[in-house]
């Protein structure tokens, strides 16, 4: 019920348990969507006013469904937004050649259910980059109507980004069937509601102040994205910055091949702020293309996915 008063810090616990739940999927339903239950006391804290919006240096949220393109567009952000202080070429000790990308910008309900989201967000150079996977119409105004807060969205053919999900999702289900998770997402029970409804909350907000990416667009023509990337934020590249191949170099180190193979990236080992969910740094990095559906679903069952889409995308301008 999106009319829902949000509890106080001690009725939480019974608040979070009265919710409707998808135990297996670890799913809470919240103010109309389905939720992963870790992120619904982050986004609890966000909404109650947590996220304090800087004034002046400004904030650039990157904002996406899981499995469509995070890493990727957190370390290209990154690496954009930081160049001056990190150059993309010739600095050994770049971070993002020693951190993993979710190390580098921090996913805000993962920070706030963490009680660490003012601490490490004051912390935060300006003009400060976060992430969120929430939907837009779950974000505080201080978010969505503040003109000194930009939002970057990327989306991803769903077909894909289901056969990505399952793969992520069995490293803690290993017996989860392909086609249950198929099923919730054409219901519209997959992880954040449905796909369509998290992707039209931002497209129709994208007309004012989000950047609507396309994982696809950005594997086409990574160099086209981060120019637009970088002029959106305020950061253009000068023409002293394009001779020298910055953008090229960025895109060169953000590369799935690059990232991959990095130790920190093969490691076994958890990163600090992923350690609660069990998922080790490599697990972020599968394949890294498009089109992997059709080694997961019959051509019916891509007919069918296809068909839901369209249909609740349809007169929105946006297809797949
Ligand atoms: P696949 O499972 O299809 O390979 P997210 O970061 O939102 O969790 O999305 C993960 C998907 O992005 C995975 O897709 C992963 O391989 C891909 N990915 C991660 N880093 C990438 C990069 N640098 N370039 C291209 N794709 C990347």
């Amino acid at each position: 019920d999106p009319g829902v008063v949000l509890p106080q810090e001690e009725e939480y616990e019974s608040f979070v348990s009265s919710l409707p739940s998808n135990p297996k999927l670890q799913l809470l339903r919240y103010q109309g969507k389905w939720l992963l239950q870790s992120w619904v006391p982050g986004i609890i804290a966000i909404q109650r006013g947590g996220f304090a919006p800087r004034r002046g240096g400004g904030d650039i949220v990157l904002a996406s469904l899981p499995k469509c393109g995070t890493t990727w567009l957190k370390a290209l952000a990154f690496a954009t937004m930081a160049r001056r202080a990190h150059p993309p070429a010739g600095d050994e000790q770049h971070p993002l050649l020693r951190l993993n990308p979710h190390d580098c910008v921090p996913s805000m309900e993962k920070l706030f259910a963490a009680g660490l989201g003012s601490k490490i967000m004051d912390a935060l150079p300006s003009p400060r980059l976060m992430a969120t996977h929430v939907h837009h119409s779950l974000l505080p105004a201080s978010i969505t109507d503040n003109p000194h807060c930009k939002i970057i969205y990327i989306c991803r053919d769903p077909k894909d980004m289901i056969v990505s999900l399952w793969h992520f999702v069995r490293r803690r289900l290993p017996e989860i069937p392909f086609l249950e998770l198929f099923e919730s997402a054409c219901e519209g029970r997959c992880l954040s509601s449905s796909i369509w409804d998290h992707i039209l909350g931002y497209w129709n907000a994208s007309k004012t102040t989000v950047l609507f990416l396309r994982y696809e667009e950005l594997l086409h023509d990574p160099a086209d994205s981060v120019r637009k990337l970088a002029r959106f934020v305020g950061q253009p590249f000068s023409p002293e910055e394009e001779e020298a191949g910055d953008v090229e170099d960025i895109v060169r180190l953000c590369s799935f091949e690059q990232m991959k193979n990095l130790e920190v990236n093969r490691a076994a080992g958890l990163s600090p702020v992923l350690q609660q969910n069990a998922y080790t740094n490599g697990s972020f990095f599968r394949k890294g293309g498009t089109g992997d559906w059709a080694n997961h679903m019959t051509p019916e069952m891509a007919e069918r996915l296809d068909a839901i889409v369209e249909e609740k995308l349809r007169g929105s301008g946006l297809s797949f």
